[in-house]
């Protein structure tokens, strides 16, 4: 029998431009080893950013020396079992994400890091990881609470809409920022008290007008203005979640002139928190369980962004549709035609 062709996307150099720096190559497909599967790559996860990041060496904590295999996390089906694996088959739907293990047609696993999931859908990527990510910060290190007004930014983004619905869900009063009406429009629909549209609204005399008392929780993942807007209206003892700086990607970083941070911090007994979903692991098990129970039950909406992309050739428009801010919801790649 023929084996089927495997292919996967590499970094081939250090660059500034995503397409420019990485390549399609021929794969092997790999024979499963014990306590390890065959999986089947069915739709890819687009992370632009870390993608991005990879690229240009600035992820701050790794490098990635060329050539690496790029992209994280996929839903695809297992078809191969290697020696001693018992708790998945043949046939078994799953979501992984590990660095390397996305923009490819296959991959082994460890059984370890496989979730058994309903159906290898793009719905799923939605919550596995960004969901888990967006849960685990905003309750962790965002502290969520309940009657609380819970701002986000990227509201209608992968990590952002989840993050809408869960603080909503915790009886929290909700602001969804985002860059057009259409957006917006989605935004009120699964929940959000008062959605702005940064383009045709000031974020910073919106919060400041319409929330004298400031926000208990603002989670971040856009930075630059929408952040300074964050900061000067946190309420006494609010918490500013740092999860990305997506509008300072592939720029050089905006040199700031301001007094220390202390001084917009101290007398409101406020703070700024670094969130970084593996520093959190512990948490990615019981945000799952509850994300996909919420989802089956009709209770979670997802937002998989609408552009069709299928294939390899496809990731690096993928990536450059997210960085140009124009997605809503989850992007993702179909790589199994
Ligand atoms: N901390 C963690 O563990 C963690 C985990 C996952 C992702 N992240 C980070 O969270 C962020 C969102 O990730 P995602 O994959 O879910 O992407 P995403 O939110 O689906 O897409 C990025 C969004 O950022 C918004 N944006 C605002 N200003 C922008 C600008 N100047 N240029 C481009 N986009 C801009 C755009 O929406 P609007 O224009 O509507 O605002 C765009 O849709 C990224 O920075 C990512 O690195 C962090």
């Amino acid at each position: 029998m023929t084996k089927p062709k495997s292919r996967k996307l590499i970094m081939t150099q250090y660059g500034e431009d995503f397409r420019a720096c990485s390549a399609i190559v021929d794969a092997n497909i790999g024979e499963p080893g014990y306590g390890e599967v065959l999986v089947r790559n069915v739709y890819a996860g687009v992370n632009g950013v870390y993608d991005l990041n990879m690229i240009r060496d600035a992820v701050s904590y790794i490098s990635y020396t060329p050539p690496t295999d790029l992209g994280i996390e996929v839903v695809g089906r297992i078809e191969k079992l290697g020696p001693g694996v018992r708790d998945f088959k043949v046939g078994d739907a799953v979501a992984t994400w590990k660095v390397g293990s996305g923009y490819r047609d296959y991959q082994v696993a460890n059984v370890g890091r496989l979730y058994k999931v309903p159906s290898a859908s793009p719905e799923i990527l939605c919550i596995m990881p960004t969901g888990i990510s967006g849960m685990v910060g905003v309750e962790q290190v965002g502290e969520l609470g309940t009657g609380e007004t819970v701002a986000v930014s990227a509201a209608a983004g992968g990590l952002g809409h989840i993050i809408v619905q869960v603080a909503k869900k915790a009886g929290n009063h909700v602001i969804g920022i985002c860059g057009s009406d259409e957006k917006a429009e989605k935004l009120r629909e699964i929940g959000c008290d008062r959605a702005i549209n940064y383009r045709t609204e000031d974020v910073a005399d919106v919060l400041k007008r319409e929330y004298p008392n400031g926000i208990n929780i603002a989670y971040d993942s856009v930075g630059g203005k929408i952040y300074d807007a964050f900061i000067d209206n946190l309420a006494v003892k609010g918490r500013l979640v740092i999860s990305g700086y997506t509008s300072e990607v592939g720029k050089p970083w905006e040199q700031v002139t301001s007094p220390r941070l202390y001084q917009k911090l101290y007398f409101r007994s406020a703070s700024v928190r670094g969130f970084i979903n593996p520093h959190y692991e512990e948490h990615h098990p019981y945000a799952a369980e509850r994300l996909i129970g919420l989802y089956l039950r009709g209770e979670l909406t997802v937002f998989v962004d609408p552009n069709p992309f299928i294939g390899l050739e496809q990731v690096p428009d993928a990536v450059e549709h997210l960085l140009s801010g124009k997605n809503l919801g989850k992007v993702v790649v179909k790589l199994e035609k």
